[in-house]
């Protein structure tokens, strides 16, 4: 992939005295009282806005932060607790901007944020008058957005039609290079782990995947599907019968290849959904009508375990059983820490995975943490993601 990346630019000193324009994804989860509960983004992000303000550029930063109206600011919608951090990180002050989209006052060396982006009328749907408008206001645009880069909104795409240069930031070029690491060179067996509730919502993964990975770990509702396409029984776990003539394909694909989808020898059910229902341990075709899958069993996590201690590379996706409960967690809790065990390159992605990630402190034993929920998984999808395909255009437009 031939993108103009920002490092090169800072490497020949072209930011210095420019007005630089970071799309960043700050959108951090806040807890009822507007507190900042978890800051991986921003701390993901300072790595760009150093490189800036170390290049002597004007810097401007902004993002957005949930899904506003556009056209109605509201107090909630506010970057200020995000400013307060980034300040904290990068020890100095980062002043907070509203109503920017006329001109930012910014001077070389100094860095200020930009109020949530997506309070811009026609952000949204990126209009071509917004886009020149956002573009106006800088020299260099630099989209380091990867949680956001599946958006072709008018800071992700558009302002990088019209901008004079349009390049990608540190971390946005790190997960795609990540990424596209894991899935297109990747040391082998390559093995996936997809969960989570639905198949529907993850197919399109599913099927890609079956083209590409040597084994394809299923798990959660996806699982219960998949057991049932196997002709297992499985009660009343959560599941999606019209998709089980999908879930074959998988399975017959990965087969006709030499590949594998490893169907759970056995489970944990319980009969209610609650963290205090008793949990059963029994063999997969010896559900019950009325039982709920909530974790794959022992053997079956033992089994998945020795396959991802000899994996080449492992792309996790998906808690396999209700981890947040400590009776089903086992499964989820073995799988991670086989993963971090593992020699293999290990790639995760997704809220609940990140979860699961910290739950079981293995942060620093993960290869790479991708910082995006639905970008990591449109990846994973095999798409090119809207706002690296503009700057692919702009650097395939400036090539000699
Ligand atoms: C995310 O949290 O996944 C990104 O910030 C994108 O947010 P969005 O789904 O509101 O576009």
């Amino acid at each position: 992939m031939t993108i103009l990346r920002f490092s090169d630019l800072c490497a020949q000193g072209q930011p210095r005295g420019q007005r630089v324009f970071i799309r960043a994804d700050l959108n951090v989860p806040l807890d009822a009282q507007g507190h900042i509960t978890e800051d991986t983004r921003i701390r993901a992000s300072l790595a760009c806005i150093r490189m800036a303000l170390d290049a002597g550029a004007a810097v401007m930063v902004t993002s957005h932060l949930g899904r506003p109206t556009e056209g109605a600011f509201k107090p909630e919608d506010s970057l200020a607790v995000v400013a307060a951090r980034l300040s904290e990180l990068l020890g100095c002050e980062v002043p907070l901007r509203s109503n920017w989209l006329g001109g930012v006052d910014v001077q070389p060396g100094q860095v200020v944020l930009l109020e949530n982006c997506r309070v811009n009328i026609g952000e949204k749907k990126n209009t071509e008058a917004l886009a020149r408008q956002l573009a106006a206001l800088c020299d260099i645009f630099v989209n380091d957005a990867f949680g956001t880069a599946h958006r072709a909104e008018g800071t992700t795409y558009g302002i990088a039609q019209y901008a004079p240069i349009a390049c990608a930031g540190p971390l946005l070029s790190a997960e795609i290079d990540a990424i596209t690491q894991a899935l297109a060179h990747p040391k082998r067996p390559l093995t996936a782990i997809v969960a989570g509730s639905k198949v529907s919502t993850k197919l399109t993964i599913l099927k890609s995947l079956a083209d590409k990975v040597d084994r394809l770990i299923v798990g959660g509702g996806i699982a219960n599907t998949f057991m049932l396409a196997a002709g297992l029984p499985i009660g009343k776990s959560l599941c999606e019968p019209d998709l089980v003539p999908e879930a074959r394909a998988v399975i017959d694909a990965m087969k006709a290849r030499g590949a594998e989808v490893p169907i759970p020898t056995d489970v944990v059910t319980a009969k209610i959904f609650s963290a205090d229902a008793p949990a059963t341990v029994k063999a997969a075709n010896a559900v019950e009508d009325d039982d709920l899958i909530l974790d794959i069993g022992p053997d079956t996590a033992r089994a998945l375990a020795q396959q991802l201690a000899s994996a080449g590379t492992i792309v996790w996706n998906g808690p396999v059983g209700v981890f947040e409960f400590p009776a089903f967690e086992n499964g989820t809790r073995t799988i991670a820490h086989a993963i971090a065990e593992s020699s293999a390159f290990s790639i995760a992605g997704g809220g609940d995975t990140l979860a699961a990630i910290a739950k079981y402190g293995i942060e620093k034993q993960i290869g790479y943490i991708s910082t995006g929920g639905g970008a990591f998984l449109e990846m994973l999808e095999g798409k090119v993601l809207p706002a690296v395909e503009i700057l692919q255009k702009r650097a395939a437009a400036s090539a000699p």
